[in-house]
C-alpha cells in the first residue's frame, strides 16, 4: 500500500472530483494525507459542492489543515510549478477536463486545449519534479512497478471508455482494445492517454491510467443524461431522447469509480492501465423507464403523465452506439468490486437531486459562480 501524502487533484470541483475528494476524507480511513484541489472553475466546476469538506478539513477548520483549494488552469505551467513546490506534491490525480460530448461537437477547441495541452503541461511539470526528487534521493530513477515507495511523483490519469470507439451488438472493451475515438471529446481524451503512456515509456515517469464507463450520482452537472432526465421529470418538462434511444452505455455509481481510483493509486501497477465499469449495460430508453418509476414513486407523480413527456429528437452527430467494459483486470489484480447496484445507485441519485434543489437552482441562477467572482473577479 503506497503512502500518499500530498495529492494534487485537478478538476476537483467537477462531478467525479467532488465525489472522489469526499470519499477520501469521509470514507477512506487509510488515507491520512492532504489534498490540493486545482481547478479552473469552468462552467462545470462548482466550489459550493465542497463547502462541507472546506469547513471540516480546510484552512478555517480549526484543526490540522488537510484540504487546500487553488484556482488555476492545468495549461498554466508556471502555476503548476508553484503548486508542486509549495505543497511538495507526490501524487497527481488528473480529473481536469472538458467532459461533455455535445459541447465538444459545438466547440472542440477548449477540449483540445484542456484535455491535450493541459495534460501535456501537467505531465511535463510532474516529470521535472519527479526527476528532481529522484536525484535528491540519490538512487536510480524509480521505474520499478511494484515498489511501495516511489520518490517523487506518481501520476494517475482519469480517462474514459469512449477512447475505444463504438461496439456492435457483441463484445467488450478490454485494456488491449485498440483506440478508435470518434467524437472530439473522445479523440482529445485518447490523445491525453497516449501522452501519459509516452511519458512513462520515454522518461520513466511512474504513471497509471484508468478508462471508466459512464458515471452517475450526486453533484453531476445537469447537462448529462441522468440528472437532466431527473430534473425535467420533477418539473414536468420534455425528456429529449436522441435518435431511437437504443444506444447503450455501461453505468457505474460514481462512488464506486472513486473506490477504483483509490485502489489503483494505492496498489496499481505502474505503467499500466485499468478498465473500470459497472457491468451494467442499459439502453437509454430503459434508463428513462427506470427513472420514471423511481421519480413517480418518490414524488407521488403519475408515471404515465411523465412518460407522455418523452420526445424523440434529432440524433447526436456521430453518436456511438454501444459501450461495454470488461473490468476483470481491476477485479482480479486489485480486488476492486462495484459496491452499489444500478438500481440502488439510481434511487440514491433521484433522492439526492430531489433533496438538493438549492444546488440545482444555484447553477440555474449562476449563483454557484458568485464565490469565484467575489474572490477573483468575473471570468
Ligand atoms: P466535469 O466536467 O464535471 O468536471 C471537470 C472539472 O475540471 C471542472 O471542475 C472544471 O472546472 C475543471 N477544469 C476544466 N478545465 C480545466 C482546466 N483547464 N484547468 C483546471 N481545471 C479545469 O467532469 P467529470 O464528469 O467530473 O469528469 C472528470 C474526469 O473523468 C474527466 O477527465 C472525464 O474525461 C473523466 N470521465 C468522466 C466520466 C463521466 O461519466 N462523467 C466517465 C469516465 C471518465
Ligand atoms: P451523456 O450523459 O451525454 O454521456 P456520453 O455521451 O458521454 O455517453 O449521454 C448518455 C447517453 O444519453 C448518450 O447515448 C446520449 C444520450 N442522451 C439523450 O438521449 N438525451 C440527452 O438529453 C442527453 C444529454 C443524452
Amino acid at each position: 500500500m503506497r503512502n500518499l501524502k500530498n495529492i494534487l487533484v485537478t478538476g476537483g470541483c467537477g462531478f467525479i472530483g467532488v465525489n472522489f475528494i469526499r470519499l477520501l476524507f469521509k470514507h477512506t480511513p487509510e488515507f491520512s494525507g492532504r489534498i490540493i484541489n486545482l481547478d479552473a472553475l469552468t462552467y462545470a466546476g462548482n466550489i459550493t459542492s465542497l463547502q462541507e469538506i472546506e469547513k471540516e478539513f480546510g484552512i478555517d477548520s480549526g484543526s490540522t489543515v488537510r484540504y487546500f483549494f487553488e484556482l488555476g488552469d492545468i495549461c498554466d505551467r508556471q502555476r503548476l510549478e508553484g503548486i508542486f513546490d509549495k505543497y511538495d506534491i507526490d501524487t497527481v490525480v488528473n480529473f481536469a477536463a472538458e467532459s461533455h460530448v455535445d459541447r465538444s461537437i459545438l466547440g472542440p477547441e477548449t477540449f483540445v486545449k484542456t484535455n491535450v495541452m493541459g495534460t501535456f503541461a501537467l505531465l511535463d511539470v510532474a516529470r521535472r519534479h519527479w526527476q528532481l526528487d529522484a536525484e535528491d534521493s540519490s538512487g536510480p530513477l524509480p521505474v520499478s512497478a511494484d515498489a511501495e515507495y516511489i520518490p517523487g511523483v506518481i501520476f494517475h490519469h482519469v480517462s474514459t471508455d469512449e477512447v475505444y470507439g463504438s461496439l456492435g451488438e457483441a463484445g467488450f472493451f478490454t485494456e488491449t482494445t485498440p483506440y478508435d475515438p470518434r467524437s472530439p471529446y473522445s479523440a482529445s481524451k485518447a490523445a491525453s492517454d497516449h501522452l501519459v503512456m509516452a511519458w512513462h515509456h520515454t522518461y520513466g515517469l511512474p504513471v497509471t491510467l484508468s478508462n471508466c464507463s459512464n458515471n452517475f450520482g450526486p453533484f453531476q452537472f445537469p447537462e448529462k443524461l441522468i440528472p437532466l432526465m431527473i430534473i425535467n421529470m420533477m418539473e414536468g418538462k420534455p425528456l429529449p431522447v436522441y435518435g431511437d434511444g437504443k444506444n447503450i452505455r455501461d453505468w457505474l455509481y460514481v462512488e464506486d469509480h472513486g473506490r477504483a481510483l483509490w485502489a489503483i493509486l494505492s496498489k496499481g501497477q505502474l505503467g499500466e492501465k485499468y478498465n473500470v465499469g459497472g457491468e451494467n449495460e442499459m439502453e437509454n430508453v430503459a434508463i428513462i423507464d427506470e427513472l420514471i418509476k423511481i421519480v413517480a414513486d418518490k414524488s407521488g407523480m403519475d408515471p404515465e403523465k411523465i412518460r407522455r413527456t418523452i420526445r424523440f429528437v434529432k440524433d447526436r452527430p456521430g453518436h456511438d452506439r454501444r459501450y461495454a467494459i470488461d473490468c476483470s483486470r481491476i477485479k482480479e489484480e486489485l480486488g476492486w468490486e462495484r459496491e452499489t447496484s444500478f438500481e440502488e445507485g439510481l434511487i440514491k441519485t433521484v433522492e439526492w437531486y430531489r433533496d438538493n434543489m438549492t444546488w440545482i437552482n444555484r447553477i440555474r441562477s449562476g449563483e454557484y459562480r458568485y464565490w469565484v467572482e467575489e474572490n477573483y473577479g468575473r471570468r
